[in-house]
């Protein structure tokens, strides 16, 4: 996820066909199209501005956040704006009426926003902060790190909803919010790119090593984590440092992680000789 992108005055013209494009290319309508691709981009402005309003929250929790505790539980914050292109071709679809109101009311993933923290505390720490704020309302959780997709895919989702205040009203916009940690959100781009490489026909052997570097990625989390944690034990000031009990979960976290790996590299290369 990079930056935000929204329609400018300049590609009207694309906008035009990629609605004639969602409408069946029927020259027809061409004249109901104008007042559609009017409020599309409307549409996709107010969405815009729900991506900065969520955005802004993030940062004002990431700086305050390192300010008081000197630790950052957000290692990284994307957004997308889905283009009006996807927004079509998933409308068609799924079946959903392409009006600005029958999009509003049925897709929730036009504004996205990606939140990468350090370890799995941090993404339901960073959770707690937002879905605290008054202002921001929760529709939807989808928790995939207490309940991974069949595949291996893990994150926390949330879909929200904030107000976005225009000149004539106040609109609320739904937001995805998508935490992860790195490791998870490294194993998902690599997912993403062999899904799409593919073409959602990936390779037994491919799925089966992809289910176990999830685990490995998973196993990688709680050791970083333990690591974290006896350190911070340690400058929190014990003067006694950290007890013999936070020294023997860390060293049974790292033996876990290493006896996942190779199990993993071994499992990896039997179904490789195999087919
Ligand atoms: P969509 O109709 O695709 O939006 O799915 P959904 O509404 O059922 O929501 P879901 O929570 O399953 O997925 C929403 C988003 O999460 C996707 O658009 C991806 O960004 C991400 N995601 C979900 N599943 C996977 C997965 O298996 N692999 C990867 N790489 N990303 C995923
Ligand atoms: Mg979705």
């Amino acid at each position: 996820m990079s930056g935000t992108t929204t329609p400018e005055a300049g590609d009207l013209a694309g906008v035009r066909a990629a609605v004639l494009e969602g409408l069946g290319k029927d020259p027809r309508l061409a004249g109901e199209v104008a007042p559609l691709v009017r409020d599309f981009r409307r549409l996709m402005m107010t969405y815009k501005f729900g991506i900065d309003e969520v955005m802004t929250k993030i940062t004002v929790l990431r700086d305050e956040f390192r300010h008081i505790h000197e630790y950052n539980p957000i290692e990284h914050a994307g957004s997308r704006l889905k283009s009006l292109e996807s927004i079509l071709a998933k409308a068609r679809r799924k079946g959903v009426p392409l009006t600005p109101e029958g999009v509003r009311a049925q897709m929730f993933d036009i504004a996205g926003v990606r939140v990468t923290c350090s370890f799995v505390s941090d993404i339901y720490r960073v959770r707690d902060m937002l879905v605290g704020q008054r202002d921001l309302t929760v529709l939807e959780e989808r928790d995939y790190i207490a309940h991974p997709k069949g595949n291996g895919y893990k994150s926390l989702h949330l879909i929200v909803q904030v107000p976005v205040f225009l000149s004539d009203r106040v609109e609320d916009v739904v937001v995805e919010i998508q935490l992860r940690t790195i490791a998870m959100d490294f194993w998902a781009s690599l997912e993403h790119k062999i899904y799409y490489k593919y073409e959602r026909e990936v390779p037994r052997h491919l799925t089966d090593a992809l289910k176990l570097a999830a685990d490995v990625a998973a196993t990688l989390d709680t050791t970083m984590e333990r690591i974290h944690d006896e350190v911070r034990d340690l400058d929190g000031g014990a003067e006694t440092g950290p007890s013999g009990a936070d020294t023997l979960a860390t060293r049974e976290a790292i033996e876990t992680f290493i006896r996942t790996a190779q199990v993993t590299d071994e499992v990896f290369h039997d179904r490789r000789r195999d087919g």
